[in-house]
């Protein structure tokens, strides 16, 4: 029986004075879900160990209970210029403070998402790692550093620490160790498609969303669920496994002299497919990263390049990838001796691209919709191209298959109680989870009120899902909507501007319980977006900068003021 079984787990402590603690507290610091679901899946495995775990965001935990945390695990993500993760702001700032206590009985592990494409790889977990043994707490697990391609590490680390723990703590009942491939993929298993298992995805519509003349192209596609068990909630993303551009990977083996039909590996368990298929599906092309050239090195006859990756040319290096790929390095520091048996040790698996989900599973039944920005600019004196986005824009078509899969974004959710009021910005693509919301407020009668900001270049050819608000101002589920054309007035407007214009309104919305989303281009719109509502705080509550950070705190931390930023 249940009750049996669950007497032999804790029997131990029972009959056994324990060595150690028998608790793990578990704190993730996540953006995007990544962090949280991982943190999921080490609560599983630990209380199947026979922990008793507390599982908690940063910035949800009580942190008068940390002196007494036994065993603590940290997962975080780092992002832009190695910030933590919203809902890790403070409790990185309280472990960094004068507040934060003594950890002498402590024994902790840290897990680092992030990307080597930028500067500050994991620098968020790197920080947490040096923190924690500065106040006296005991590794009994390598920090593990992910990149984007992060299940094996993140489940190498998992084992690693469950395989610290049984040793540590004696008292544990000798249930083995789970091994990475017992680790479920998934905490919600409703559906076989994950992230390491995507769903083929039917096209079932992709239409251009910009009018004729327009100087963008936004790509409104419309994907099939049918038969995958997926689902999905306001605020989630779909992640999607793209394809290089033909003309790229034809470059690049013209310039190698490779032979495109040459069987390279691509899996793990020695998958091979030809050098072609591989630079097209598997492996990412279009950007430098520091451990690629570090790796390049080796292979490249010009001495150039082991002098840029010096650590005294950090600089150079960066300015030099910045903007360039794989097509460049290899131009630039020939001769090489790289073979197409190398292309697996030099290159890291192409990623996903995440898009934030622009339709209501409730308004349209196994479908998904998603809004896509092409991409294209120039740099170093050649044509850029977005991965992901001009392939959706140039190379799908209706009928076509696309591997996804659903991203779950818990920190980006719409009030549970549909009377509560809702302040939307989302200039650009960042309107597209604001589709999601209001269909499915529509599909609920949803009462509360909304407010949505959005901006774009032009009216005319710009303005995205424009008969979709039209169509929600009419029947109500939309209260409000102000909108920012930067480009059709001598001097730009943004949605910031409508913002402050409105403040002492949006001010009174804040007052009356409303919740604040924020979804689109972080280092600018974000950061100028938040500026504003400081302001906007400030003045109208009639309090100082400070205090109005403070309130601004406060609404992160209860949730009414979530941001899906990128
Ligand atoms: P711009 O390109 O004319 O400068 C979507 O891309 C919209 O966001 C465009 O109208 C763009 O204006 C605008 N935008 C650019 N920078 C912004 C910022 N810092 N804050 C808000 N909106 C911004």
């Amino acid at each position: 029986s249940e009750l049996a079984a669950s007497q032999v787990l804790e029997a131990p402590a029972a009959a056994v004075v324990p060595q150690g603690p028998r608790e793990a507290t578990i704190l993730f610091g996540s953006q995007t879900g990544n962090a949280q679901r991982l943190a999921g899946r080490l609560a599983d495995t630990l209380k199947s160990q026979g922990f008793e775990v507390t599982l908690s965001a940063m910035n949800k935990y009580k942190t008068n209970n940390l002196k007494k945390a036994g065993y603590l695990f940290i997962l975080v993500s780092t992002h832009g210029e190695g910030d933590p993760p919203d809902n890790a702001m403070t409790f990185y700032e309280f472990l960094h403070s004068k507040r934060a206590p003594k950890l002498d009985g402590t024994k902790f592990s840290v897990l680092a998402l992030g990307d080597t494409s930028y500067e500050f790889f994991c620098k968020t977990g790197q920080d947490f790692d040096t923190k924690l043994v500065e106040l006296g707490a005991e590794r009994i697990a390598e920090r593990v550093d992910c990149d984007v391609d992060f299940e094996e590490s993140a489940a190498g680390w998992i084992a690693a620490v469950n395989g610290a723990v049984s040793a540590a703590d004696t008292s544990a009942a000798p249930l083995g160790v789970p091994g990475a491939a017992s680790i479920p993929a998934s905490a919600a298993g409703e559906s076989e498609y994950s992230r390491t298992n995507p769903f083929m995805a039917e096209v079932l519509d992709n239409l251009n969303l910009n009018g004729r003349g327009s100087d963008r192209e936004t790509r409104h596609l419309e994907l099939s669920l049918e038969g995958s068990g997926l689902t999905y909630a306001p605020g989630d993303s779909v992640g999607v496994y793209p394809q290089n551009d033909p003309s790229l990977v034809d470059d690049i083996i013209s310039f190698m002299k490779w032979n495109p039909e040459e069987a390279v590996v691509t899996g793990k368990a020695g998958g091979t497919s030809s050098l072609h298929a591989a630079l097209l599906h598997h492996y990412e092309i279009t950007v430098l990263t520091k451990p690629l050239l570090e790796k390049a090195v080796a292979f490249s006859g010009s001495g150039k390049l082991a002098e840029l990756v010096k650590p005294e040319n950090k600089e150079d290096l960066r300015a030099y990838m910045d903007g360039r790929d794989l097509l460049d390095l290899l131009r630039d520091y020939s001769p090489w001796t790289l073979t197409t048996g190398d292309v697996a040790t030099l290159l890291r698996k192409l990623p996903p691209r995440l898009y934030s989900i622009a339709s209501s599973l409730n308004a349209h039944p196994e479908e998904v919709h998603l809004t896509i920005r092409k991409v294209e600019y120039e740099a170093h004196g050649r044509d850029r191209k977005g991965v992901c986005s001009v392939y959706t824009s140039e190379r799908i078509e209706p009928g076509d298959k696309l591997p996804i899969f659903i991203q779950q974004n818990p920190n980006f959710k719409p009030p549970v109680d549909p009377d509560t009021p809702v302040i939307m910005v989302g200039p650009g693509t960042g309107v597209a989870p604001y589709r999601a919301f209001l269909e499915d407020r529509e599909e609920q009668g949803a009462a509360g009120k909304t407010w949505l900001f959005y901006g774009d270049r032009h009216f005319v050819t710009d303005f995205l899902y424009q008969t979709d608000w039209q169509r929600m101002l009419k029947d109500g589920v939309l209260s409000k909507l102000d909108v920012a054309f930067s480009r059709d007035t001598d001097e730009k407007v943004y949605v910031q501007h409508r913002m402050l214009e409105h403040g002492e309104e949006l001010y009174k919305w804040l007052e009356n319980g409303a919740h604040v989303y924020v979804c689109g281009d972080e280092k600018h719109m974000a950061h100028d977006v938040q500026a504003a509502l400081l302001a906007i705080i400030g003045q109208y509550a009639g309090i100082s900068p400070e205090a109005a950070a403070a309130y601004l705190s406060e609404l992160q931390e209860q949730g009414r003021y979530q941001r899906d930023v990128y």
